[in-house]
């Protein structure tokens, strides 16, 4: 279904990706990458930075997010030679195409934007005024995502649920802007939705969520893994009592990184009254472990020669810009009839 498509994704530089993070979003995003690049795509994979400053100010924190983040990528089998890898703030056509879709942007759809309501309702929740601590940056986000998605001509553009609206708004914008200039100016967008990943629940049984402070770090070392697999909720029965796998949370958790022969190992135990909470605990940790080591090594390596990262980075900007500017280009000629 990749085929000959262009395939973005963009990832805000925020918290610490956890190992539901990396299951349910980075992983998933690099092989459906890879696999349109097999498929004659192109990919584009981008660090959304300027998004980030509306919640973040601090500029070294920022920096090291964002470092983070690349690192974590490019461990996880993102290919920089033939994605297209960058920061959004190392295109500066990004900034004027949203400006000039400003002006096809109706006030409504911000207001709508499920980024701007959540904060909203925060303020509602805690008897603040609608708008208190909301910046413009915040409340016109889909309109930069919007740009980001328009420039480089993106087909499919794959999401969490949380961003479905935003591709729809870009998709909406851009055709206004064909329709008032009766010409293909953008290409409309689609967003794609992966049913199948499923959700990872955390150590609590809650969702896997930084929010909740229930998360299994992602490339930390085994101690502080192993310290959160073993704070996974557990009750008293003993080993010999045969257990329903389904109503235990370790086995949940191992459902979304195990084979499914691994699985059944597990699950057989359990019924049978052969595996306590510990061997479940260690199984769980072992498959964590054998998922991550390789990435994590590379990560590490990353993190420490930071200079290749930012190499690569730059020459990805390099090879992504042409698509943005020829994208200004195509607006401006017909904005301003140059
Ligand atoms: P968090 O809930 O920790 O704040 P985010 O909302 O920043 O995480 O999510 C970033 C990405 O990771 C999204 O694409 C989201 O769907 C995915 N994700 C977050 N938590 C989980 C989880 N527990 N299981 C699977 N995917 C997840
Ligand atoms: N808004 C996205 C998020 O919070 C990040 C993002 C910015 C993005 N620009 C984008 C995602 C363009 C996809 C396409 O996760």
């Amino acid at each position: 279904m990749f085929e000959g498509k262009t395939i973005l994704t963009g990832v805000k530089p925020t918290g610490t990706p956890h190992l539901g993070n990396y299951l349910g979003a980075i992983k998933p995003a690099v092989a459906l990458g890879n696999n349109a690049l097999e498929q004659g795509g192109k990919h584009y994979m981008f660090i959304a930075d300027y998004h980030a400053i509306n919640a973040e100010k601090n500029p070294e924190v920022l920096n090291a997010k964002t470092k983070e983040i690349a690192c974590i990528y490019l461990a996880s089998g993102l290919n920089p030679e033939k994605s297209f890898f960058f920061r959004q703030s190392d295109i500066p056509e990004i900034p004027e195409i949203t400006t000039i879709l400003y002006a096809y942007t109706p006030k409504g759809f911000m207001n709508k934007a499920h980024a701007y309501k959540a904060a909203v309702d925060k303020n509602r929740e805690a008897g603040k005024p609608d708008d208190d601590g909301i910046n413009m940056g915040l409340y016109t986000y889909p309109t930069l995502m919007a740009a980001d998605i328009l420039a480089y001509d993106s087909d499919i553009v794959p999401v969490g649920k949380d961003q479905v609206q935003h591709v729809e708004i870009a998709r909406d914008i851009a055709g206004a802007i064909n329709a008032h200039y009766n010409k293909e100016l953008l290409k409309l967008p689609t967003y794609y939705f992966d049913d199948n990943v499923a959700v990872v629940p955390g150590v609590d049984g809650r969702k896997m969520s930084k929010s909740y402070g229930n998360v299994i770090p992602l490339f930390e070392d085994d101690k502080s893994i192993k310290k959160a697999i073993f704070s996974i909720k557990t009750d008293s029965r003993p080993m010999e009592e045969p257990k329903n796998p389904d109503e235990i949370l370790v086995y949940e958790i191992y459902k979304s990184i195990a084979t499914p022969e691994q699985l059944k190992e597990m699950g057989d135990g359990l019924r049978q009254g052969k595996l306590g909470y510990g061997h479940i605990k260690n199984m769980l940790l072992d498959a964590v472990i054998a998922e991550i080591k390789e990435a994590r090594e590379k990560y590490n390596y990353y993190m420490a020669n930071f200079n290749e990262v930012e190499d690569m980075l730059q020459k990805g900007a390099e090879k992504a810009r042409p698509a943005a500017q020829a994208t200004l280009k195509r607006l401006k000629d017909a904005v301003f009839s140059r």
